[in-house]
Order: C-alpha cells, then sequence, then structure tokens
C-alpha cells in the first residue's frame, strides 16, 4: 500500500524544542519520532513512501534519502503549512492512482493496528480514550459485526463515542478526486473533511487501534520515548567501567563510555560519544543522545538529553527533555512534583494546560545554558539559548510565552 506521511508542520505546540527542528525528527529512544512511524509503516505493509516535508525540511530528507526500511522514498514539499488536506495534496503527484494510506508524522503507531488497518480498507484507525471531547471524534454505526465510520467531530461538547480519530486512514482510489476541500472554521483544508466525504460514498471500517500516542506538546515526546525505549533489548557496545552497575535494558553504544561508581537502570539509551560518571546515577527511561555528558554526582531519572547535552556536576534531572548542547551548571536541580501532588501543568501556546503526569520537569529549548545552583521549577520552559545565572530560581516559564 503506497502510504502518504505527514511531516511539513510547524509543531508549535512542541516550541522550543522545535525552533530549529521539525517535530518529526525529535530523537525517540534513538532515532527520530518519524522513523519509528516509517519503520512500522512498512512493517504493516506499506510498500512505498510518500513523505510531505515543509518546515525545516533538510534533515528529514537527508535521514531518509531515496529508500527506507527497503522501500523506495519520495518527497514532496508542501509550501505553506495549509492544513493536513492541503499536505496530502502536496504529495498527491507521487501517488499512483490507486488506493493510498495518509500517516501523521508525529505519531506512534503499533503494528498488528496498522496492519489491521492496511488490510480493512478504506478504513481509519480509531482508539478508545477517556475524554474524547480534547480530540476528533468519529461517528459510528454497528452492521454485521463491523464498525462504519459515518462522520467525525472536532472537539464536541457532547462525544458521540469515545473512539476517536488517530489520523490514520486508507482512502480509495476515487479520493485522489476529493483533496480540494474548502477551509474549516480554524482556517485549514483539513483532512478530515476528505473523510467525511469517504464515509458519504464508501462504507469506512473504524479499525481499532491497540496503541497510538500523538506527540504534540513537550511531554507526549517523553511519553514517546518511554513507550520505545521500554522495547530495548540489553545490549553493551561501549566502554564500561569494571566499577560501573548496569542493571537490566540498558543499551550502550559503542563509543559510549560508562565511569567508574555509575549505576545505569534500564531501559535506557547510551548514544554514541556519551560519557557518564564517574558516581552518576541514571535511572529507568531515559535517552543520553550522542555527545551528551553526565557527570559527577549526577542524578538522570526519565529524561531525553538530545546530543551534545551536559548536565557536568551535583545536578538532578527528572521528567525533563534537555535539547541539543544545553549545559546545566553544578548544582543545577530539577523539580518535577508539587507539593499539592496535582498534575503538572505546563504553558502550551499562551494557555496553561494539565499534562496528565504527577511528576514531570522542564523542557530546556537548544543551548541553554544554567548558572551554578540554579532551581527549576516543574512545569517550566526555557527558550532557546537561554541563560540564568548563579542561584537563580526559575519558577515560571521562560519561553517568551508569558
Ligand atoms: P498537527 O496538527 O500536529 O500540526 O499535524 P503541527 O504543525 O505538527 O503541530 P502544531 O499544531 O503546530 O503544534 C499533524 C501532522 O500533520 C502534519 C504535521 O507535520 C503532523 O505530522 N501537517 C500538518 C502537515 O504536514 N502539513 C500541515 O499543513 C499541517
Amino acid at each position: 500500500m503506497q502510504t502518504v506521511i505527514l511531516a511539513a508542520g510547524q509543531g508549535t505546540r512542541m516550541r522550543p524544542l522545535t525552533d530549529r527542528r521539525p517535530k518529526p525528527m525529535l530523537p525517540v529512544a534513538g532515532k527520530p519520532l518519524v522513523a519509528h512511524t516509517a519503520e512500522t509503516a512498512v512493517a504493516a505493509g506499506a510498500s512505498r513512501l510518500v513523505i510531505v516535508v515543509g518546515y525545516e525540511s533538510t534533515d528529514v530528507r537527508a535521514y531518509f534519502g531515496d529508500e527506507y526500511a527497503g522501500v523506495p522514498v519520495e518527497f514532496a514539499e508542501q509550501a505553506d503549512q495549509r492544513g493536513t488536506a492541503d499536505a496530502v495534496r502536496a504529495g498527491a503527484d507521487a501517488l499512483d492512482d490507486g488506493p493510498f494510506a495518509v500517516l501523521n508524522g508525529d505519531a506512534l503507531y503499533d503494528e498488528a493496528s496498522l496492519t489491521a488497518l492496511y488490510d480493512r480498507a478504506p478504513s481509519v484507525g480509531s482508539y478508545r480514550v477517556d475524554n474524547p471531547s480534547a480530540y476528533g471524534v468519529l461517528h459510528t454505526s454497528e452492521s454485521e459485526g463491523e464498525t462504519r465510520v459515518t462522520g467525525v467531530t472536532e472537539k464536541p461538547a457532547d462525544p458521540p463515542s469515545n473512539r476517536i480519530n488517530t489520523g490514520a486512514y486508507v482512502f480509495p482510489a476515487a479520493a485522489h478526486d476529493w483533496l480540494d476541500v474548502g477551509e474549516s472554521e480554524r482556517g485549514e483544508l483539513e483532512l478530515t473533511d476528505v473523510l467525511e466525504r469517504a464515509c458519504r460514498e464508501r462504507d469506512v471500517r473504524a479499525v481499532p487501534f491497540d496503541r497510538w500516542l500523538d506527540v504534540g506538546r513537550p511531554w507526549e515526546l517523553l511519553a514517546a520515548n518511554e513507550w520505545k525505549l521500554d522495547e530495548l533489548e540489553r545490549r553493551l557496545d561501549g566502554q564500561i567501567h569494571e566499577n560501573a552497575e548496569v542493571r537490566g535494558d540498558v543499551v550502550v553504544e559503542e563509543g559510549a563510555e560508562v565511569d567508574a561508581g555509575v549505576v545505569v537502570e534500564g531501559p535506557a539509551l547510551i548514544r554514541s560519544g556519551a560519557t557518564v560518571g564517574p558516581n552518576a546515577y541514571v535511572r529507568g527511561r531515559t535517552l543520553l543522545g550522542a555527545d551528551a555528558s553526565v557527570g559527577h554526582s549526577v542524578e538522570v531519572k526519565n529524561s531525553v538529553l538530545m546530543a551534545g547535552a551536559t548536565v557536568g556536576h551535583l545536578s538532578y534531572v527528572g521528567d525533563s527533555v534537555l535539547g541539543r548542547d544545553v549545559n546545566f551548571g553544578a548544582g543545577t536541580t530539577v523539580a518535577n512534583l508539587r507539593h499539592d501532588d496535582e498534575d503538572v501543568r505546563v504553558l502550551v501556546k499562551g494557555e496553561v494546560v494539565s499534562t496528565g503526569r504527577r511528576k514531570f520537569g522542564v523542557v530546556c529549548g537548544d543551548g541553554v545554558k544554567t548558572g551554578i545552583q540554579t532551581s527549576l521549577n516543574a512545569g517550566v520552559k526555557l527558550s532557546t539559548d537561554a541563560r540564568t545565572g548563579p542561584a537563580e530560581q526559575v519558577v515560571r516559564d521562560r519561553s517568551g510565552e508569558w
């Protein structure tokens, strides 16, 4: 099945992590987010990938080249990010005139669910959630043991079902002629309008997905890493000091170094060129990117440190995302829990949003540097290249949003 992967968006809700890269290229357990999407698609039956790029597209093109996971890859450029229907239209020239699948390049899918989607076309992937009002909700009807989709409503106050639209579709060949949709209320050209047309003209099946994760906001990048790090199998190719202890499913890539007195608890991935210790504690579900450095008496837990990030001495980093080349001064401490025990909240595009997580730390854009003894409060974001002075307390968001 020819498959279009949408990867042109600006990822504004993921800022500042998307200031210098498109969201689909954010690291998830050692590869870009969209690479997981592409690999799952190929494993499920994608015979050819058309990747629609736009915002910061160079890295996406370079990563995939003209073949990936054994199937040919083509790119289509979406000049302005006018919405998902516009993105598919941009990719349409690269498709043959048969049925085609569409996947969001910023979502994780499981292979069995995508296989079912491909097998039961025309189809849309559905996922059951407790709070459907926050999503596009599918209208469905049951007949002869099949669940048919009859429409979709964005963020309804009174949801018709708890099955939401995952953004994974297989459209019939006729849908090539349905891509010219009008602007929606929010001013975008939306693929859900193409889905509505497909529902009117064909029997479209709702295929229940076992697992699905939409990666839109910074804490969802942590969730994506949790998912994929949990699938790691122990492999120690790097240099590990005889007095270090490596427990569970830990991958230490060739060229990485783990020094004396270090404890690493899996799942964790320590990429080539990264150094840990001496005397550091790396707890589960942590990704240390290429050339990252975790130094003496530092504790890191459930966090993503992108390439070149350095936490040198006496610091604590929990449930956080540190962008490329971030540098934490000695004694920088991250709070990841509120005293009132409520879920940590984060400012997203000017709006305070609950992360749904009791524990969440901080988000640092690329190049952030903290002064010694900086205290960072749970849920704050620091903008790209931000600086803090010695002993500074950051209790409010510094991503330029407030
Ligand atoms: P989103 O709705 O998540 O948009 O797109 P976005 O731009 O990535 O993120 P925000 O809303 O600004 O935070 C879902 C998928 O569709 C792609 C995105 O790259 C993402 O994979 N997309 C979206 C496009 O390719 N083109 C568009 O015009 C819009």
